[in-house]
């Protein structure tokens, strides 16, 4: 196979931040604590790590391992690496266009029949290529259109933080806050459209900027500064009286709090978190070298991923708990309960921690958002042979508009009339309230399970384990195929390649354990099993 790269990373370093400044996001942040706090703390991230290390550690590695063995997109991936048509993705496109059609004639919302109908003709016409177009262009650009949008809260809140204006004392002054800044409550979008422009457009400029100068370069720079500034933040936090009861809700091990679902929520969230099936891992992996050790770079990706999820639960829990406020917010903790606590804080320096935590944030979220964007640019550009600059520009026009719409349609449809009369006839029964939870239900429900269900059946089924470890070898330890008993026991002597290896292991669980958990957790996820 030509590899004909047009972008590469600087050094293995820069490659393993980048990476880790795209799982590193609100995910960690703002996901994870309280997700922990509900499901039983210490219990549950020992769950969770089970899952990242079961599913996610063997997806990323199969996911970069791809993504370098074509050195290209998501498309050039599937277009490639073998004949994208095969009887497989005939009988999966027809019977998707087949059901869309018939659900026409049944009481099933038609926007349903009709996504169902286009999906089935896009795998018709390019068989695997589709999921190459899924993973790395249609995940992409609808979840950067209510992503961005989040994105701008944040800008909102540190200016807020910043100039002192950011002064709600209480959970209740804090949600008012919030639904005032997502125009929610008074319609007064001007504010989030500009700031999502704003955080948008910031990530398309690092882009703009290429690989190397503008990926690499921004995150050598950020990351470092986002764990210096939860470090200040546990600090500030854990120091405060009553501090401990929060260090004990977050990571207390309460088994009673574990079920099944909780398992589906842990690994949910292990695929979202490292920012599995959308594409970047893929691209991110084709620019790296061969020589690079894909195993020791994604644990390194992994330790850093959670060690930041970590130092948030240790940084919102204790400044919670210390000033009296319920952890069980649930998703509002980040926005609404967090900077009443800090104002809470006695000696009135709330307006500085409430500006770490959003400047904390921010650059989570920035170096998300710019990895989000990098395969839609590197499709574009590769498929269409255009310039990085015209790419970058397409994309961002796209984005942009989308996350305008997105921020108007916050405070109902009534200032977009057109749209909410589309979605009100494909989804009469359950059109959505706003285009913001559209987004986000579409592709993190259903594109991003399918596109990872798609994905690893492709690299452990269709292309093959034998080849996909060939991939992986290169580059890695010895150890990779050594005995992991002798391993663990410290005998393993160098050449011996055994059947209890990671290596085999690898195979066995991107082969079976991952798609069967998938399969559960799309069921789950669109209602038809459900686990408690
Ligand atoms: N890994 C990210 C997180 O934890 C997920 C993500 C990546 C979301 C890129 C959007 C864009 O938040």
């Amino acid at each position: 196979m030509k590899n004909n790269k047009t972008e590469s990373w600087g050094s293995r370093y820069g490659f393993m931040l980048a990476t880790a400044g795209s799982a590193i996001g609100l995910g960690n942040l703002w996901k994870f604590p309280y997700v922990t706090g509900m499901n039983g703390g210490g219990s549950f991230v020992l769950l969770y790590l089970i899952c990242i290390f079961l599913v996610g550690l063997p997806v990323m590695v199969g996911e970069l391992a791809v993504g370098r063995a074509v050195g290209g997109n998501t498309v050039a991936v599937f277009r490639k690496l073998l004949p994208p048509k095969s009887l497989f993705s005939d009988i999966i496109g027809g019977a998707l266009l087949l059901l869309g059609f018939f659900m026409l004639f049944t009481p099933v919302n038609t926007g349903s029949a009709i996504i169902s109908m286009i999906a089935g003709v896009l795998i018709l016409t390019t068989g695997w290529i589709a999921v190459g177009i899924i993973t790395g262009v249609v995940i992409p650009v609808l979840i950067m259109g209510y992503y961005g949008v989040i994105g701008g809260w944040t800008v909102i809140y540190l200016y807020k933080a910043v100039t002192g204006t950011l002064t709600c004392a209480t959970p209740q002054e804090a949600a008012q806050a919030m639904s005032s800044v997502s125009a929610a409550s008074d319609g007064m979008f001007w504010p989030v459209i500009i700031a999502q422009l704003l955080f948008s457009g910031g990530c398309f400029a690092v882009l703009l900027a290429g690989v190397r100068s503008g990926i690499e370069r921004c995150s050598k720079v950020l990351m470092p500064m986002l764990f210096i500034l939860l470090l200040v933040l546990i600090w500030r936090s854990v120091s405060l009286p009553g501090a401990v009861a929060g260090v004990r809700f977050f990571l207390e091990p309460d088994i009673s709090r574990i079920s099944a679902g909780s398992i589906i929520i842990a690994m949910g969230h292990a695929f979202f978190t490292l920012s599995l099936a959308m594409g970047i891992v893929m691209t991110y992996g084709s620019y790296l070298d061969k020589n690079t050790d894909l195993v020791k770079s994604t644990l390194t990706v992994i330790g850093l991923d959670l060690m930041a999820a970590l130092m948030a639960g240790l940084a919102i829990f204790p400044a919670v708990f210390a000033m009296g406020f319920k952890p069980d917010a649930g998703p509002a903790l980040l926005f609404n309960i967090l900077p009443a606590s800090f104002n809470q804080i006695p000696g009135g320096f709330g307006w500085i921690w409430n500006s770490i935590f959003f400047f904390a944030i921010l650059i989570a979220a920035l170096t998300s958002g710019i990895s989000l964007m990098e395969p839609t640019i590197a499709v574009i550009s590769g498929e269409f042979k255009l310039s990085r600059k015209v790419s970058v520009i397409i994309t961002a026009v796209v984005v942009l508009i989308l996350g305008t719409v997105t921020s108007i349609s916050m405070t109902g449809w009534q200032h977009i009339p057109a749209i909410g009369k589309v979605f009100a006839r494909l989804w009469p029964d359950n059109t959505p309230a706003h285009l913001f939870s559209a987004l986000d239900y579409f592709s993190c429900s259903w594109l991003l399970p399918l596109a990872g269900l798609a994905m690893t059946i492709y690299i452990g089924w269709v292309w093959g384990t034998r080849h996909a470890l060939k991939e992986i070898r290169r580059g890695a330890s010895k150890r990779f195929d050594g005995n992991l008993l002798m391993l663990a026991a410290g005998l393993f002597q160098g050449n011996q390649k055994s059947l209890f290896s990671a290596a085999v292991m690898w195979g066995v669980i991107i082969r079976w354990v991952t798609p069967l958990l998938l399969t559960v957790a799309f069921l789950d996820c669109i209602g038809i099993i459900k686990l408690q």
